[in-house]
C-alpha cells in the first residue's frame, strides 16, 4: 500500500486525469446510476473500479446487471465520450470531486468491517490533491465521516469531506435519483457547499444535516423498512398458525383505512442492504437494538418456519421442490443475500431434490427453465414475485405463496 501521507504528483495518463469527477466503485450497483446521472448532466466521469470485468462490460456498452433506464444513458454517455474507465487507485482525476461508492460489509458476527473504506482512502490519498472534495456515498457506520476528517487532519491533509448517502431502491436508481431528495452533510461549510453544488446537477432537492445525522438518517431509513417487513412477516406467521387467511386480514386492515394503507404484505425480506444496515446500527447501539435483532430473527426465520410447516404437511423426503425466483427481489437479477438460497440450502437437507429457476438471474448455473422446474417438481415455492410468474401456467402443482401474489394457482399456504 502507498504511504497515505505522501501527496504524490503521479497522475494517471490520458482521460482519467482530466475527468470532471471520479466515482470510486463506479461500476457497482450504486456507482453506475450515479455515473450515468453525472454524465447526463454534462460531466466527464472517471469510472474507477477494481473490477476490470464490469468495467469492460460497461466500456462495451452493456450493463453488468439490471438497472432500469440506464441503457440509453450509457449508450449516449459513451457516444459523447463522457466516460473514462480506470481500475487502479492511482488513476483518479487530478481535479474535481472524488465520490466513494464501494461496498461496506458486515462480518460473520454482524459487525461492520471498517477495512475496505480505510484501505480505499489510503490508496487514494497519494493521488488526491488537497483542494479535491471527498464524498462518501456508501452506507457507513455512524461516526465514519468525522473519523475520516480527523484521520486526514492527522496526516496533514486539508481535503473537504462530505457524506451524501445513496437512498435509491436497487434497479431503479436512474428514476429515483431524479425524484428523491439528496441528504447532504459535510465536516465544513465549504464541503457542504461544494457537495451541494455537485448534487444539484442531478437531484431535485437537497436536505442538509450534520454528518452523524446523515449517517443515522440512512441507517434508520433501512432499519425501519426492515422492521416493517418483520412486522408483517410476524403477523403472517401468527395468522398462518391459526389457519387464517393473511391476505383476507390484510384486505380488512387496509380497506378505506388510511393509517394502514402503506402496510406491506408478507414476503422474503433480503438483499445486500436492509439486514446489513440494521446490523450496523445494532453494532453501534452495543447490540441493544432489540427491535433490529428481533426483525432479523423474524425475517430470516420466515424461511425456516416455512420448511418446518412443509415437513409437518408433507413427506418432503420423497418430494422434488421447485423454487420460483432466486433474485432477492422482484424484476432484478441480483442474488446477493437472497433468502431463496437459504431456503434452498435448508430444503436440501430434507427434500429429495430442490430445483431452482429465475427469469432474470444469469450468474447461477444451477437455475433451470421455468417449464422444466414446473414439470419435474411435486411442490413449488414462490420465492420472488417476478411478474413473469403472475400468469404462468403452474400445471395445477401445489404452490406455497407467502406473498399472496399468485391469483390463478393451486396455492396451498
Ligand atoms: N445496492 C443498493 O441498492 C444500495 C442502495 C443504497 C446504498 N447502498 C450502499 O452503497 C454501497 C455500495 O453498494 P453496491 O450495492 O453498489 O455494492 P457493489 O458491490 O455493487 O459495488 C461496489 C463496487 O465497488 C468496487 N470496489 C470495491 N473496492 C474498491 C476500491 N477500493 N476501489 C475501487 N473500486 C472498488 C467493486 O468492484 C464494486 O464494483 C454500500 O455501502 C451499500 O450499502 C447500496
Amino acid at each position: 500500500m502507498n504511504n497515505p501521507s505522501t501527496k504524490s504528483a503521479r497522475a494517471p495518463q490520458g482521460g482519467a486525469a482530466q475527468a470532471d469527477i471520479t466515482v470510486v466503485g463506479g461500476a457497482g450497483h450504486v456507482g453506475i446510476p450515479l455515473v450515468l446521472a453525472f454524465a447526463e448532466a454534462g460531466m466527464t466521469v472517471n469510472v474507477n473500479d477494481l473490477n476490470e470485468t464490469t468495467l469492460a462490460t460497461l466500456r462495451s456498452g452493456k450493463l453488468p446487471f439490471i438497472e432500469y433506464g440506464a441503457a440509453p444513458l450509457l449508450t449516449k454517455a459513451l457516444a459523447d465520450n463522457r466516460l473514462v474507465f480506470s481500475s487502479s487507485p492511482g488513476a483518479i482525476s487530478s481535479k474535481g470531486p472524488v465520490v466513494i461508492t464501494i461496498g461496506t460489509p458486515v462480518d460473520e458476527f454482524l459487525n461492520p468491517v471498517p477495512g475496505p473504506v480505510q484501505h480505499c482512502i489510503d490508496d487514494l490519498l497519494p493521488h488526491l490533491s488537497d483542494d479535491q472534495l471527498l464524498v462518501l456515498r456508501s452506507t457507513v457506520y455512524p461516526g465514519t465521516t468525522d473519523w475520516l476528517h480527523d484521520y486526514l487532519a492527522r496526516l496533514g491533509r486539508k481535503n473537504k469531506i462530505a457524506f451524501c448517502p445513496e437512498r435509491v431502491i436497487q434497479g431503479y436508481g436512474i428514476k429515483e435519483l431524479r425524484e428523491m431528495p439528496q441528504i447532504i452533510s459535510g465536516t465544513s461549510p465549504e464541503a457542504v457547499a461544494e457537495a451541494e453544488d455537485l448534487f444539484r446537477r442531478v437531484v431535485p432537492e437537497i436536505v442538509r444535516v450534520k454528518p452523524i445525522e446523515a449517517e443515522f438518517a440512512k441507517l434508520f431509513n433501512n432499519a425501519y423498512r426492515y422492521i416493517e417487513f418483520a412486522a408483517t412477516n410476524q403477523f403472517y406467521m401468527i395468522a398462518k398458525s391459526a389457519g387464517a387467511d393473511y391476505q383476507a386480514i390484510l384486505r380488512a386492515m387496509k380497506h378505506n383505512y388510511p393509517r394502514a394503507s402503506k402496510f406491506p404484505g408478507a414476503g422474503f425480506s433480503a438483499g445486500p442492504c436492509l439486514l446489513k444496515d440494521t446490523m450496523q446500527l445494532a453494532a453501534y447501539a452495543r447490540n441493544q437494538f432489540g427491535l433490529g435483532h428481533a426483525a432479523m430473527q423474524v425475517n430470516e426465520g420466515l424461511v425456516l418456519q416455512l420448511v418446518d410447516d412443509l415437513k409437518r404437511a408433507y413427506d418432503i423426503s420423497s418430494m422434488t421442490i421447485g423454487l420460483l425466483g432466486m433474485a432477492f427481489k422482484a424484476e432484478i437479477d441480483d442474488t446477493r443475500a437472497s433468502l431463496s438460497y437459504k431456503l434452498k440450502r435448508t430444503l436440501q437437507m430434507s427434500a429429495r431434490n430442490v430445483l431452482t429457476t429465475d427469469p432474470f438471474v444469469t450468474t447461477d448455473p444451477a437455475t433451470l427453465p421455468l417449464e422444466q422446474v414446473i414439470e419435474q417438481s411435486d411442490l413449488l415455492i414462490l420465492c420472488t414475485p417476478h411478474s413473469a410468474y403472475a400468469n404462468a401456467d403452474l400445471k395445477g402443482k401445489p404452490v406455497v405463496d407467502v406473498w399472496g401474489f399468485l391469483k390463478n394457482a393451486n396455492v396451498v399456504s
